[in-house]
């Protein structure tokens, strides 16, 4: 069983109770991060810690804790798993707390709930587009709310869509707004290519701030042999590129060989997912 850490104390994952009353379960009223750790190194520490400081800042929940502090918790409760001989993702999640009475308002004096597990993950795939894993995915609307930059532990929207993918056996569902334009997929965020050039949605209220997504970005315009936009992306395109991927910390750089039963391009791993893969994976552990 592994060691969970709840309102600070360690204990068995089996054992970490919390009150329905929690605001958490109530109402998805909190804020959660996924940071994985491929033995005992974790990728991106610090932006994910900071993601959620910011966005437990924009819901007004009153954590006191430091980024200092969330990192040696986290690296902490790492060890803590035997993190050193194995990849594991830690799982992040501060409610705004467990109140007496249920109640839409924020409640005074209500301490935030934390709560933090590990899982296994996989390990990285290889740079290797003759042997890398494959995805597929479907595509709709995206019907979710218009706060997709905080991450938010009310994910039924993304549950939602998540499961139209998943339904019909693939591995995500790519999402556009009503103007067409591709948004992010239900747990991942998303690039194309066409004719070398890779694109990917702006930042704004309709994308979370992947920190997959800033690493790629930063460590390709940082090493210059490829070219990269942040661009507004319309479904065509997706439809007609040479290339899509979808990015996300458990999945890192993921190639999506079909949309909606079609083949991207030949129905193969493309050359520039291996050159940028190559790219991400040589920068990922230095990224901050
Ligand atoms: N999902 N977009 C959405 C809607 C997400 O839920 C995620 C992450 C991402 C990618 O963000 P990052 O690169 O920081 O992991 C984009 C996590 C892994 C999850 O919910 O499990």
């Amino acid at each position: 069983m592994s060691t969970a850490y709840l309102n600070g104390e360690y204990l068995p994952l089996d054992q970490a109770k919390i009150s329905p009353l929690d605001r958490g379960f109530l109402f998805g009223d909190g804020i959660y991060e996924v940071i994985p750790y491929y033995s005992g190194k974790s990728v991106g520490l610090i932006p994910h810690i900071q993601r959620m400081i910011n966005g437990l800042a924009e819901i007004e929940i009153n954590c006191d804790k430091t980024l200092d502090q969330w990192k040696v918790l986290l690296d902490d409760l790492i060890a803590q798993n035997d993190g050193d001989n194995q990849n594991l993702g830690v799982y992040v999640h501060v409610s705004r707390g467990t109140d007496s009475i249920r109640n839409h308002a924020y409640p005074i004096d209500v301490a935030p709930t934390i709560f933090c597990f590990t899982f296994a993950i996989k390990d990285p795939e290889p740079v290797n587009r003759e042997i890398a894993t494959t995805y597929t995915v479907t595509t709709t609307q995206d019907l979710r709310w218009k706060r997709c930059h905080i991450k938010s532990t009310a994910l039924l929207g993304n549950v939602i869509h998540y499961q139209q993918g998943h339904a019909s056996g693939n591995n995500e569902c790519l999402l556009y707004n009503e103007q067409n334009e591709l948004t992010e997929g239900s747990s991942v965020n998303a690039f194309i290519v066409k004719d070398g050039v890779i694109s990917t949605p702006i930042q704004d209220n309709q994308i979370l701030p992947g920190i997959t997504r800033r690493i790629i970005i930063d460590s390709i315009k940082a090493d210059g042999s490829l070219k990269l936009e942040e661009r507004t992306i319309t479904m065509e395109e997706v439809h007609n590129a040479d290339e899509v991927w979808i990015s996300s910390s458990s999945k890192e750089i993921a190639p999506i060989v079909a949309i909606d039963g079609n083949n991207v391009g030949d129905g193969k791993i493309g050359p520039i997912w291996e050159k940028a893969f190559a790219i991400y994976t040589a920068a990922k552990f230095t990224h901050s």
